[in-house]
C-alpha cells in the first residue's frame, strides 16, 4: 500500500520510528546511527529510512512542522505500515529559566492551542500523554554520567511560532510546563487514536525569556544526544 504522503511499500517501515521534524536531520540520523539504511519514501522531500540500531531494526521518518503535518505521517504510519513506536526527536523553547540551553525534555504530556485535538470527539478536551514505557526507558538511558541535564514533565504545542506572548509562557510555567515547541500534542493524540506508543525527546535550542539560542553548529551536536536518548529508549 501507498499512501497519500508516504511512497514505502508494507514491510518497509520498522514497527520502531524515529522522527525529526527535518527532513536533513532524518537523512543525518540513518546516516550516523543506523546500519544498512536504505530510503524508503522521498514523497515531498520528507525522507524516510529503515536500517538497524544496535542489531534491532529502526526506521527514520521526518514529520515536517506543526500539528497537522505529524498527524499525517504518524496516522499513516501506525494505520498503514504496522509502526507501533513513534519518538519524535526535535528541538524546543525553555520555559522555567531552569531548563536551559542543551538541556533534554522528555514530554511526559503536551497542553495545545491548536484545535486539532477538540474535532477528535465533540466536547471533549482530550488529554495528550506519552507512552509510559517510552518516557521510563528514555529517562534511564539520558540517566547518570555527563549527559545533559534532563527535564521530565509537560510542554506546550503550539501552533504559532511567531506569535509574541510573554504572559501566556508566564501562566504556562505556572502550570510546570518545561518548554514549547509544535508537533508533541498531535502525535500523542494519533497513537491514542491509531493504537500506538509515542514520545517526544527534546533539546533545548533557545528560551523564551531571552534572545540566546544555540548555534546551527551546536544544534546539530547536542541533537545527537536527544537521538542517542530516544534510539536507546527504543530498544530497552
Ligand atoms: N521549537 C524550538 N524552539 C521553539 C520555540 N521557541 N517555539 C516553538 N517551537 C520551537
Amino acid at each position: 500500500m501507498v499512501t497519500a504522503h508516504i511512497s514505502a511499500t508494507p514491510g518497509d517501515f520498522a514497527p520502531d520510528v524515529l522522527m525529526p521534524g527535518d527532513p536533513r536531520r532524518a537523512r543525518r540520523i540513518a546516516e550516523t546511527i543506523l546500519q544498512d539504511a536504505r530510503l524508503v519514501t522521498d514523497v515531498r522531500g520528507i525522507e524516510g529510512y529503515t536500517g538497524t540500531y544496535r542489531g534491532e531494526p529502526l526506521s527514520v521518518l521526518a514529520s515536517g512542522m506543526g500539528m497537522p503535518s505529524v498527524t499525517i505521517y504518524a496516522t499513516e504510519l501506525f494505520r498503514c505500515y504496522g509502526v507501533r513506536r513513534v519518538v519524535r526527536v526535535g528541538t524546543a523553547g525553555g520555559i522555567p529559566a531552569s531548563v536551559g540551553l542543551r538541556d533534554v525534555v522528555v514530554a511526559t504530556a503536551a497542553h495545545t492551542d491548536s484545535a486539532m485535538s477538540s474535532r477528535r470527539i465533540d466536547g471533549v478536551q482530550l488529554s495528550h500523554a506519552a507512552s509510559f514505557g517510552l518516557a521510563a526507558a528514555a529517562v534511564q538511558a539520558a540517566g547518570g554520567g555527563s549527559g545533559p541535564q534532563v527535564h521530565i514533565g509537560p510542554v506546550f504545542t503550539t501552533d504559532h511560532f511567531y506569535l509574541e506572548r510573554p504572559s501566556l509562557f508566564e501562566q504556562l510555567e505556572a502550570h510546570g510546563t518545561l518548554a514549547v515547541e509544535m508537533e508533541a500534542a498531535g502525535l500523542y493524540a494519533t497513537a491514542a487514536a491509531e493504537g500506538g506508543h509515542a514520545l517526544a525527546v527534546l533539546t533545548v535550542s533557545d528560551h523564551v525569556r531571552h534572545a540566546e539560542a544555540l548555534t546551527p553548529a551546536e544544534r546539530e551536536s547536542d541533537f545527537d544526544r536527544a537521538v542517542t536518548i530516544a534510539a536507546t529508549a527504543l530498544i530497552t
